[in-house]
């Protein structure tokens, strides 16, 4: 493909990408294909010759579209969204144009200096106190292992690093019952072993119970034991339940335990005023995570992770082979010692973008409009006597499920509500996912995709509706 080439399929793939986005909400959200149906239409092999930009793009739209998940759809209100906005599109064609690989100041100063920018204004943005400051990861995943690798230096005096897990000491991280699983996936990598990891109770409202945390550390304390690291979730995944901060941030302090926050989805939510309660506490912190891919208008992926302790991240991460030496380094930040990859993607521009575009009022005004939605969803549920609201909805979450007043067996509305989230996916006219909340089979529906508007929460919610009394005709 030659330059001239290059110009004339790139305006027919925006054109593609323009009808997409306008026309998504008519494609079934989830694909009907069975495992292995996509894979029969691959050709077994690479093809040996090049084959020409029409070809490709034709199998695109007749093999890969058709078999797609819409998460773009906003019939999709399944998971947490990976939400984006036009804006963020854009910048990403632009990253990937410029194929600058942002690890050090060196390889392309202004990715550097405006990662540092735009994370110093989301830092302002959701109220986070001085002296945080953030580095874009990938994931939240990768960043919450960034923390607990930083706790395990800090705790260690950075001997893990040095030498590996001292043989007589056994060190001991706590979440809650309902954290985020890649929290314990986390603990196994960074070497602490699951079996030492501690899932605290929840209250009624599957958030993490302070006093029984503080017993924990007690208990492990006095079994000669060192606690070193608390993960809080501020917007957990089943039911989007705010750990009391406040006072985990308290017992942190006070037994002098790292803390980490996993604000990956609800993060977005401090840039309101009135959400702010949620991060009461902060000031104990240690990091803090939350993911603009998420719920920000940011495609995937783009990971906000602060630390209270810039050279504690940079000493836990730093290595510096002569051949990753630049004149600049005394002087500059060189992202690849904030985390775990070298490379780097210059991510900091869609960010750019979407903050620019959007201003930070209109990305209040959109969140604002998404949890309205969910508060007047919520009160529909609230009033049908068939349906059951399973945990509070501080957000844009609601947990729910078909409870018909005549059907009291557990097991049964385990059944029931398994069944209807089949049919709900089957009509591909809506995608949700569940969970299980105190053992009871949850329906979750999130409504957070970028343009979500009323009649599509409508419509949801006629459909649920129309589903589940069929099931019962
Ligand atoms: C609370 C919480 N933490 C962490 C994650 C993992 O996020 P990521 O896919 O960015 O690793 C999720 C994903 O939904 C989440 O809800």
């Amino acid at each position: 493909m030659d330059n001239k080439k290059f110009r004339k399929h790139a305006h027919q793939l925006v054109d593609w990408m323009a009808d997409y986005f306008e026309e998504v909400e008519d494609y079934p959200v989830k694909p009907d294909v069975q495992p292995g149906d996509i894979l029969k239409q691959l050709p077994d092999e690479a093809p040996v010759q090049g084959e020409s930009f029409e070809a490709i793009f034709n199998d695109f739209k007749d093999t890969i579209v058709p078999g797609m998940t819409h998460w773009e759809s906003p019939n999709f209100m399944g998971y947490f969204p990976a939400n984006k906005s036009y804006p963020s599109v854009l910048a990403e064609m632009l990253t990937a144009t410029l194929g600058a690989q942002c690890m050090s100041w060196l390889t392309s100063p202004a990715a550097t200096e405006l990662e540092e920018q735009v994370m110093e204004w989301l830092r302002q943005a959701i109220a986070l106190p001085k002296p945080f400051t953030g580095v874009i990861q990938g994931t939240a995943s990768t960043s919450t292992l960034c923390a607990l690798l930083m706790a395990r230096e800090q705790v260690t005096d950075f001997e893990v690093n040095e030498n590996g897990f001292p043989n007589d000491d056994t060190f001991t991280v706590y979440c809650s019952s309902e954290t985020h699983s890649s929290i314990e996936k986390d603990v196994k990598i960074a070497g602490f072993g699951r079996q030492n990891l501690r899932k605290i109770e929840v209250d009624d409202d599957y958030a993490m119970n302070p006093k029984a945390l503080e017993e924990t550390i007690r208990k492990d304390l006095k079994e000669g034991l060192k606690p070193t690291a608390v993960i809080a979730t501020t917007g957990t995944t089943g039911s989007t339940a705010i750990d009391p901060l406040k006072e985990i941030g308290q017992i942190c302090s006070k037994y002098e335990i790292f803390l980490h926050v996993d604000a990956a989805y609800a993060g977005t939510a401090l840039l309101l005023p009135e959400l702010r309660w949620m991060n009461e506490g902060i000031e104990h912190a240690d990091s803090f995570v939350f993911n603009p891919h998420k719920w920000m208008f940011t495609n995937f992926d783009c990971s906000a992770f602060y630390v209270r302790d810039e050279a504690l991240l940079v000493r836990t991460f730093e290595i510096m082979p002569e051949y990753l030496k630049t004149p600049e380094d005394e002087r500059v930040k060189n992202y690849r010692d904030w985390g775990i990859p070298l490379g780097r993607r210059f991510r900091a521009l869609k960010l750019w973008f979407v903050l620019r575009s959007f201003g930070l009022e209109g990305l209040k005004e959109k969140i604002r409009h998404h949890i309205s939605l969910a508060h007047t969803l919520k009160e529909e549920m609230e009033q049908n006597e068939n349906f059951e609201l399973m945990a509070p909805v501080p957000l844009n979450t609601i947990c729910f499920r078909f409870h018909p007043n005549y059907i009291d067996d557990e097991k049964k509305l385990n059944e029931l509500n398994q069944k209807l989230l089949e049919k709900i996916q089957q009509s591909g006219k809506l995608f949700l996912t569940h969970t299980k909340l105190d053992g009871k089979y949850t329906i979750r529906i999130v409504l957070g995709n970028t343009n979500l508007e009323k009649r599509h929460v409508d419509r949801a919610w006629k459909l649920i509706r129309e589903l589940a009394q069929n099931m019962m005709a």
